[in-house]
C-alpha cells in the first residue's frame, strides 16, 4: 500500500512531454520528421508553425488519437500509445476546430464527457466546469447557440473534467474576435496553473501573451526549442533603444550598472539590462545626472515574427 501511494506522488510530480525522434508518415509524406523535444512540468509552451507544419499530427500522437511511423512520445514519463487508457487519463485534449455536438446542451454535453471518463458525482463536476470557464450564464443552451468564444470555453471544460495533468490545445484561439481572444488566454492561462501545457499557433503574439518558451515547426522539422532563449522570449530581459541630444560615450554609459549591453545604433544606442525596474527610467536618470536630454527612448519589443521568418523560410 505504501508503495502505491508513493508512486501516485511520482506521477503528480512528474506532468513533462516529451517526444522522441517523432516520424508520421501519409503515404509517401512525411508531415513529421525527427521531431524530439521535451516540455517540463508546469511549463506553458508554444507549438508554432505555419499551416500544414505538422503541429496537429504531432499533438494527435501526444494524445494517442493516431500512431507515430517511428519514434515514441511520452507523457509523464508513460509511453503513448493508441489504445493505452492510462496516458488518455492524463491528458486533457482540445483537437483543432474543436469539433462539438451542437446539437446537444451545454450541461448536457459536459455531463456526457464525465459519463465517458466515468466519473462520480457528474451534476457537480460539470457546475464545478461551468464555472472553471465562465459558462454560467450559457449554461442551458445548446452548443450551437454559443458563439465562437463560448464554444472554445465548453472544449476547454470538456478538456479538463478529468482534472488532467497535461494540456493539450491545438489553435485553441483560432477565429476568435480580438474580445474572445483576450478572454480565452486569460482562461488558458488560468486553467492551465499547476498543469503542464502545449499549444499550438501560427501567430507569433499568441506565444508571446500566453508562453514560457517556444518550439518552432516547418514542414515538419523542429527549426528551434527556445530552451536557451534565444528568440528572447524571455520577459526578464529588457532592451531599450534611446538617443540623447549630445555625444555620450559606452564609457559614460557604462555608469548604468544594470545595463549589461550596450551597442551603438544609428544615433543612438541600443542597451540591455535583465534589471526587474523599469529600464527606461533608469535611462532617464542617467540623462538627468549628466545633463543630457533624451530624444528618443523606446522599448524595443524582440520580434519573434523576423526570427519565425528566417527559420522557416529556407
Ligand atoms: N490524414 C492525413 N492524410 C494525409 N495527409 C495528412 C493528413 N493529416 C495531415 N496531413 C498532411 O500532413 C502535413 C501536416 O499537417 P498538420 O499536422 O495538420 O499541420 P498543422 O497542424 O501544422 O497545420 C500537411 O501537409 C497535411 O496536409
Ligand atoms: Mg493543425
Amino acid at each position: 500500500m505504501f508503495s502505491k501511494i508513493v508512486f501516485s506522488q511520482d506521477k503528480r510530480n512528474n506532468m513533462s512531454i516529451e517526444v522522441r525522434n517523432l516520424y508520421k508518415y501519409y503515404g509517401e509524406q512525411a508531415a513529421v520528421k525527427n521531431v524530439s523535444f521535451k516540455v517540463n512540468t508546469g511549463e506553458i509552451v508554444g507549438f508554432l508553425g505555419p499551416n500544414g507544419a505538422g503541429k496537429s499530427t504531432t499533438m494527435k500522437i501526444i494524445t494517442g488519437y493516431i500512431p507515430a511511423s517511428k519514434g515514441e512520445a511520452l507523457v509523464c514519463d508513460i509511453p503513448v500509445s493508441v489504445d493505452s487508457l492510462e496516458t488518455k487519463a492524463l491528458i486533457g485534449y482540445l483537437p483543432e476546430h474543436n469539433p462539438l455536438y451542437l446539437d446537444m446542451y451545454v450541461r448536457e454535453y459536459l455531463e456526457f464527457i464525465a459519463k465517458i471518463y466515468n466519473m462520480s458525482d457528474i451534476k457537480d463536476r460539470v457546475s464545478d466546469m461551468v464555472k472553471r470557464v465562465g459558462l454560467e450564464i450559457e449554461q442551458n443552451k445548446k452548443i450551437g447557440a454559443l458563439s465562437k468564444g463560448y464554444r472554445q470555453r465548453v472544449g476547454l471544460a470538456q478538456a479538463i473534467i478529468h482534472e488532467p495533468k497535461v494540456l493539450i490545445l491545438d489553435e485553441p484561439t483560432s477565429g476568435l474576435d480580438p474580445n474572445q481572444l483576450v478572454e480565452i488566454r486569460e482562461l488558458i492561462k488560468n486553467v492551465g496553473k499547476e498543469k503542464t501545457v502545449m499549444l499550438s499557433t501560427h501567430i507569433m503574439q499568441e506565444v508571446e501573451a500566453i508562453c514560457d518558451r517556444v518550439i518552432i515547426i516547418n514542414r515538419g522539422e523542429i527549426v528551434a526549442d527556445d530552451q536557451a532563449n534565444i528568440i528572447g522570449l524571455d520577459k526578464s530581459i529588457q532592451t531599450v533603444y534611446v538617443e540623447f541630444d549630445a555625444k555620450v560615450s559606452k564609457t559614460q554609459l557604462r555608469q548604468m550598472a544594470e545595463v549589461q549591453k550596450i551597442e551603438p545604433l544609428n544615433d543612438g544606442w541600443l542597451l540591455e539590462s535583465d534589471t526587474k525596474d523599469d529600464l527606461r527610467k533608469i535611462i532617464a536618470s542617467f540623462a538627468q545626472n549628466n545633463e543630457l536630454l533624451i530624444l528618443t527612448l523606446k522599448k524595443e519589443e524582440k520580434s519573434l515574427e523576423e526570427v519565425f521568418k528566417t527559420l522557416t523560410q529556407k
